[in-house]
């Protein structure tokens, strides 16, 4: 088992109309209902002996105080921005003021999907991207953020 690498929760953030889980686009996004997926990522993180911080919101801004509320009472970002992904720049600001790792996730794969989801502000200002891989995305991003962490100083 990997040793416990933060007292400090990892963040994870979720975006417009993803409180929908499990009933939006189920073709698309699956039946996993967020409050699930809630569970799968906090199980993850404590074999990490890590807790998290699991929030949804429709509104940017909100998204924006706890990115930023993320720099001190937060060890790592996992973030899920949803429509917003593909428009903010305010998020990606957010993301860029943030010393900690940050994994962006996506459900599906926006690349294989309409072109305005190819773009994606958060990107650029992530470690790394996991997309197309459903609910377990959230625990691969876990996995992800556990060993970059592991990888940081003290
Ligand atoms: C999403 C992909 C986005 O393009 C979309 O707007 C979402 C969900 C995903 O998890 O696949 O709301 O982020």
């Amino acid at each position: 088992m990997p040793s416990k690498t933060s007292d400090l929760p990892i963040y994870v953030l979720n975006g417009p109309n993803l409180n929908l889980l499990g009933t939006r686009e189920p073709e698309i996004y699956g039946s996993t209902t967020l409050a699930q997926i809630g569970e799968m990522a906090a199980a993850r993180a404590k074999a990490f002996g890590l807790a998290v911080m699991f929030r949804q919101s429709n509104h940017e801004g909100v998204l924006v105080d706890w990115i930023q509320e993320c720099r001190t009472e937060g060890c790592g970002l996992i973030l899920n921005a949803g429509a917003l992904t593909h428009t903010s720049v305010a998020l990606h600001d957010a993301c860029r003021a943030l010393s900690h790792p940050i994994i962006e996730v996506h459900l599906s794969n926006p690349y294989a999907r309409e072109p305005f989801r190819h773009r994606s502000f958060i990107s650029a200002a992530a470690n790394g991207v996991i997309c197309g891989f459903g609910a377990n995305g959230y625990v691969i991003a876990v996995d992800a953020l556990a060993a970059l962490l592991k990888d940081q100083p003290a």
